[in-house]
Parts: structure tokens; C-alpha cells; sequence
């Protein structure tokens, strides 16, 4: 099987928006993406492709860290979705290393991400990372932080607010 992970184009706006509701078995997630999209902060947007059919999506949305010394822009790595008859293959890995690999590139900071807690630590995120940021969520050991730089939280403590359109699932 081969895996080809590349940035999403106009043209696959349907197919995205397919694998958020079926992984999802919901409107609310792939209505995310349209409206991250639609108000600019979508970061960063992937499909995976298996046999030229997008089966996954990964999309990193911009967020602000107010800290007592100012404001701090980060990531936040959601909605991810694949295809339920593809999981467990690898390919929502290759999503987040392909991802993660090119925000560090152009100079991102620090990604954040609430999910499964034994799913996202293989890729560096971290919950003692994240104990200093407080989630508009909670999530507890699910709320976890990566550093695309090294140590670049150290020192930032504050309150994260998501991109306006995640209200929604609040
Ligand atoms: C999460 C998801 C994107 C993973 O995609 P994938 O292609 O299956 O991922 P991989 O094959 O690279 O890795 C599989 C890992 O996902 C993790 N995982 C997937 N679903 C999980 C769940 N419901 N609970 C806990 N871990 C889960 C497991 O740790 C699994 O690792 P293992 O096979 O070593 O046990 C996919 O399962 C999915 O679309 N789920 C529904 C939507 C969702 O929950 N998205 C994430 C929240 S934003």
C-alpha cells in the first residue's frame, strides 16, 4: 500500500470533509474544518492518499497563549480522521509526522494537541509539558503540548484560546 501524504487543494474540500464525518460519525468535526478554512485559521491542511482516494486528514489551526508578559501564537492539531476501513495502518502517523515535520520547518513554535494519551506521546507531545497552559477544555493527561523548537516553552504560562470556530463543540 502505498501512502502518498500531501497539502489539501480546493478539490478535495468534499472528499475532507467525507472523512471527518464518517471517522467522526458526525457533522460536528468535518463543519469544523469548513469553518477553520472560511475564517483563516486553518495553519495547515493534509490528506493521505491511498490509490488516488483521500482516506485521512489532519489540519493544524493557529491559537493564542495570553501569557502574563503578552501573547504567544501556537498550533493546535485537530480534527484528525481516517477512514474507518483504513485505521491502525499507519497512515494517521504519517499525517502527524509529514505535519508536525513541516510547521517545525517553517518555523513554528509549539503545537498543542487534546487526544487519546497513549496515541500522541510517540510523537514527543507531552502532558507535564502542557500543565503550565490552561485548556479551554480540561482534559487532563488527554491535554498535551510539543515543542517544534526546542525550549520553546520554557517560561510560557497562560491561558490558550482556540481559533473562534471550536466554540462550537464547547
Ligand atoms: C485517531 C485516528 C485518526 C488514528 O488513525 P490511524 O490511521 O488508525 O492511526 P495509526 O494507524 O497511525 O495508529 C493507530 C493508533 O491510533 C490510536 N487510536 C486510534 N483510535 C483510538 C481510540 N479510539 N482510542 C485510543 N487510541 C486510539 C491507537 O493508539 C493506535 O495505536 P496502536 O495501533 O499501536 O494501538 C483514527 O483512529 C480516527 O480517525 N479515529 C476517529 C476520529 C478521531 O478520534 N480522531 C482523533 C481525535 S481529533
Amino acid at each position: 500500500m502505498t501512502i502518498k501524504i500531501r497539502p489539501e487543494t480546493v478539490a478535495d474540500r468534499k472528499a475532507i470533509w467525507n472523512v471527518n464525518c464518517v471517522a467522526f460519525e458526525s457533522n460536528a468535526e468535518a463543519d469544523l474544518v469548513d469553518a477553520l478554512r472560511a475564517g483563516g485559521d486553518a495553519s495547515l491542511s493534509l490528506v493521505a492518499e491511498v490509490d488516488d482516494q483521500i482516506v485521512g486528514h489532519i489540519m493544524f489551526s493557529t491559537l493564542q497563549i495570553f501569557t502574563t508578559t503578552g501573547t504567544m501564537t501556537a498550533l493546535s492539531l485537530a480534527p484528525m480522521a481516517v477512514l474507518p476501513g483504513h485505521q491502525r495502518r499507519g497512515i494517521g502517523s504519517q499525517l502527524i509526522v509529514a505535519g508536525l515535520d513541516m510547521c517545525r520547518q517553517r518555523g513554528d513554535l509549539v503545537v498543542v494537541v487534546l487526544g487519546h494519551p497513549q496515541f500522541y506521546p510517540r510523537f514527543g507531545f507531552s502532558a507535564e509539558l502542557a500543565k503550565s497552559l490552561e485548556s479551554p477544555f480540561g482534559g487532563g493527561e488527554a491535554w498535551m503540548a510539543l515543542e517544534l523548537v526546542p525550549d520553546a516553552m520554557t517560561g510560557v504560562t497562560g491561558r490558550v484560546e482556540y481559533a473562534p470556530p471550536f466554540g462550537v463543540l464547547e
